[in-house]
């Protein structure tokens, strides 16, 4: 999904540099000409094309658009299933489907930080996941508005205080994932970063 996300965001990009190509061309042949029409008033003829082709235009970026959303809506048959909720200024995560397992993770703070540790962007406890594996998010928030925000792997759900969120994605090789929270939540919205430690089966249910 991720890699269709890609190829839509080309896709629309081309679009886009056509379009300035065309306007950026005909706005500066308007200041190298002298060509006047001390009678043009009105012209429907122009009008229709200058209305339609846009239209149709939009349709190409709105149909693969839509599909992109409802194939992002299609929870696949998930294996397991994590959920997150979010704090000021910390996401908990709970594995549901074991027994309990519940713990909180919080970013390490710059002076703390190892010399190979990633400022800013660390945890105390990741969020350790199988990969080659449906993993079901469930998203929601305990105090204000937050957003559970992967970019590596497309996903971007909004936590909210009494709302259960679904996602789900597939990660498709082992190491580090990071995510930011991209809903303002308040003086440490830029702090309160996202890990998951993307490991084999085997590791996983070790960890467990
Ligand atoms: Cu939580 Cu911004």
């Amino acid at each position: 999904l991720m890699e269709q996300l890609t190829f839509f965001h080309d896709h629309t990009m081309l679009i886009v540099i056509m379009i300035t190509v065309l306007v950026g061309y005909m706005m500066s042949s308007l200041f190298f000409n002298t060509y006047t029409n001390r009678y043009l008033l009105e012209s429907q003829g122009i009008e229709v094309i200058w209305t339609i082709l846009p239209a149709i235009t939009l349709i190409f970026i709105a149909l693969p658009s839509l599909r992109l959303l409802y194939l992002l809506d299609e929870v696949s048959d998930p294996a397991i299933t994590l959920k997150t909720i979010g704090h000021q200024w910390y996401w908990s995560y709970e594995y549901s489907d074991f027994i309990v397992l519940e713990f909180d993770s919080y970013m390490i703070p710059s002076n703390e930080l190892d010399t190979d540790g990633f400022r800013l962007l660390d945890v105390d406890n990741r969020a350790i996941l199988p990969m080659n594996t449906q993993i079901r998010m469930l998203v929601s928030a305990a105090d204000v508005l937050h957003s559970w925000t992967i970019p590596a792997l497309g996903v971007k759900v909004d936590a909210t205080p009494g709302r259960l969120n679904q996602t789900n994605f597939l990660i498709n090789r082992p190491g580090l994932f990071f995510g930011q929270c991209s809903e303002i939540c308040g003086a440490n919205h830029s702090f309160m970063p996202i890990v998951i430690e993307s490991v084999t089966t085997k590791t996983f249910i070790k960890w467990i």
